[in-house]
């Protein structure tokens, strides 16, 4: 047994762009039946779990959606028209939903993984800095790294404040790994998410992020064939993955 629900509440919810208006002309012009049954009105109760087809679709109830996006660089982990593109933009039609929104930032200029839910319960978990799930990134410096890294950034590094006249901002224990291919990349393991801060952190080391792109949330990587801008949809038992950490 599903939850118990208004059809047009239902119906709505799971599309950006049909209102429960809508639900009442579909149900009006005989579109929308349940298990069976053509349904006359759209303020009846239905059960989620209930075989609806709506215009000879099945549609299968989802409380919340989840989506992998590849994010570009150039775009803003935001929800509103600006000039710039928003993650939103990149959302296929079949994926959007109203109340999506980004669980988390990347700096515009930043790629990679960026989780998209209307799940606010979940996102709320995820960027509590009490659940500390740890965020992966892959950097390309402007000069190679140092061993000595390794150590100031496990120990837990303090950066400068964001403006002048800040104070100083402490870190939690971040890992470092560099790179035997290139010394100029290296993989960084942060368990929290202050404002750009792997930028702030190779700053306060002498040297210069070039390039950077989240590459896992928790125990989830970013998918290898999703390519830059595209979109993969998540199921829940998968996002609970990210979760999935130590605290
Ligand atoms: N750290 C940064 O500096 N920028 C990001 O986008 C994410 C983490």
């Amino acid at each position: 047994m599903g939850e118990k629900m208004r059809l047009d509440r239902l119906v709505a919810s799971q599309f950006a762009d049909v209102s429960r208006a809508d639900v009442k002309k579909l149900c009006l012009k005989k579109k929308i039946s349940v298990n069976g049954r053509l349904m006359a009105r759209s303020d009846e109760k239905v059960d989620t779990d209930d075989e609806i087809i709506v215009n000879g679709e099945r549609l299968v109830y989802k409380k919340h959606i989840y989506i992998m996006l590849n994010k570009p660089a150039g775009v803003v982990c935001s929800t509103k028209e600006g000039d710039s593109m928003t993650v939103l933009d990149l959302v296929p039609e079949k994926l959007m939903r109203q109340g999506l929104f980004p669980a988390g930032r990347l700096d515009k200029d930043t790629e990679g993984f960026v989780l998209i839910t209307d799940d606010g319960e979940l996102s709320h978990r995820m960027l509590s800095p009490k659940t500390h799930v740890p965020k992966t990134y892959f950097v390309r410096l402007e000069k190679p790294w140092e061993e000595s890294y390794r150590e100031v950034m496990a120990a837990g590094m303090t950066i400068d404040g964001l403006r002048e006249g800040d104070s100083e901002e402490k870190c939690l224990p971040a890992e470092f790994t560099g790179s035997c291919e290139n010394v100029c990349e290296c993989t960084l393991i942060l368990h929290e998410g202050k404002f750009h801060q792997v930028k702030r952190m190779f700053e306060k080391l002498g040297n210069k992020v070039v390039y950077l792109k989240r590459t896992a949330i928790g125990e989830m990587p970013l998918d290898r064939d999703l390519q830059l801008g595209e979109c993969l949809e998540i199921l829940h038992k998968d996002v609970e993955k990210l979760l999935a950490v130590k605290c």
